[in-house]
């Protein structure tokens, strides 16, 4: 039986999803990898109860997460039903639909046929009546905005999600979209982007863009899939994601090319009492966009590691200074 703890809320800071009511604990719990099939179930409960007992509230998947596609929604319903059930009302739990799912013209993009069948399929599979967020995870050239805007729309009108999002849209995209949910009043409220300090193109126009439209950003891969820690300083761990076959999005190539960086800001990391990983999640959330950071973790130390980030969020001019030339 799970008991949680009674001081959850103690040590995490909440912070503001753009103008929206919403507030999130700084530090979300990711569910793209190691909770799929292939995944042991007892880790992700371990992961999945030492997050909600640090006060994370928000836990964030997607209907391909996995491997397979799928499994992870079923896994996290799993838990869900038996540790978290009780807890609902104090997490906020997305989904996403928009990368291929399933066989045929419907298993992805951005239709209204395929947003509602992902929707409920997810709904299903996570053992859920409702997602506080549901994301449309990324642009669809060949389907006009307003009608994937509806179809968010409608899921919101049909009490299946509390609030939309997207992810992986440009800024002129983002803007677009924005004017059609301004119109219906649709509780449009974050934007999920990949930011982390080997990658800023948010710095250039969509930080400025969610602010102007009153968005907050819930931003992933923050430690560059597990680049900006101490995983890989020496050499590639056998059950890391660089070598893991099944997670093809990290290569052993973009380790080898980072890496003299990697020591350099783990210098740095040093000198302020932090691993790696607490810079790089601090050093995310010193923008005040940044609603939250989604973190993964293959285990329980590391989110321990992680969740440490939140005792030194400050940087110095110097200390900023020094990282930009570092990633220069
Ligand atoms: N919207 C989108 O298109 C999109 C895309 C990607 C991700 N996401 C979301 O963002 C979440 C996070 O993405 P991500 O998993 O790439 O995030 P990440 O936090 O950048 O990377 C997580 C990985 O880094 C390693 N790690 C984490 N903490 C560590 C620590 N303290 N010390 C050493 N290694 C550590 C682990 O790698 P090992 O597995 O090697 O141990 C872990 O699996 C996803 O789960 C998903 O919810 C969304």
């Amino acid at each position: 039986m799970y008991q949680e703890n009674e001081n959850r809320y103690a040590e995490m800071i909440y912070r503001r999803v753009g103008n929206s009511g919403l507030k999130l604990s700084a530090l979300s719990l990711g569910f793209w990898h190691n909770f799929g099939e292939v995944d042991r179930i007892d880790n992700q409960r371990a992961i999945m109860r030492r997050a909600f007992d640090s006060g994370i509230t928000h836990f964030d998947l997607a209907n391909n997460y996995g491997p397979p596609a799928g499994s992870a929604e079923i896994n996290f319903g799993q838990i869900f039903k038996e540790d978290f059930k009780a807890y609902r009302d104090e997490l906020v739990i997305s989904s996403k639909a928009g990368f291929h799912m399933w066989e045929g013209p419907y298993g992805q993009g951005g239709s209204k046929k395929s947003i509602i069948a992902s929707c409920n399929q997810s709904l299903k599979r996570m053992q859920l009546d409702y997602v506080d967020i549901f994301y449309h995870h990324c642009p669809d050239p060949e389907t006009p905005l307003e009608e994937t805007a509806h179809a968010l729309d409608l899921l919101i009108r049909q009490g299946k999600a509390l609030y939309i999002g997207i992810s992986n849209y440009s800024p002129e995209q983002t803007k677009k979209i924005a004017e059609y949910f301004k119109a219906w009043q649709t509780p449009f409220i974050s934007h999920q982007p990949q930011y982390n300090m080997f990658n800023r193109t948010i710095e250039s126009e969509l930080l400025t863009v969610l602010e102007q439209e009153g968005l907050g950003a819930i931003v992933f891969s923050p430690l560059a899939q597990g680049l900006l820690s101490n995983r890989y300083l020496n050499g590639i761990p056998k059950d890391s994601r660089a070598h893991r076959s099944d997670s093809p999005f990290l290569t052993e190539d973009q380790v080898e090319s980072t890496l003299a960086k990697i020591k350099q800001l783990n210098d740095l990391a040093q000198n302020r009492d932090q691993s790696l990983a607490q810079m790089a999640l601090a050093w995310n959330l010193r923008n005040p966009t940044v609603a939250s950071v989604l973190v993964g973790a293959s285990k329980v130390d590391q989110l321990n590691d992680n969740l440490k980030a939140l005792a030194n969020l400050e940087f110095s001019e110097a200390e900023l200074n020094l990282i930009n030339r570092i990633l220069k």
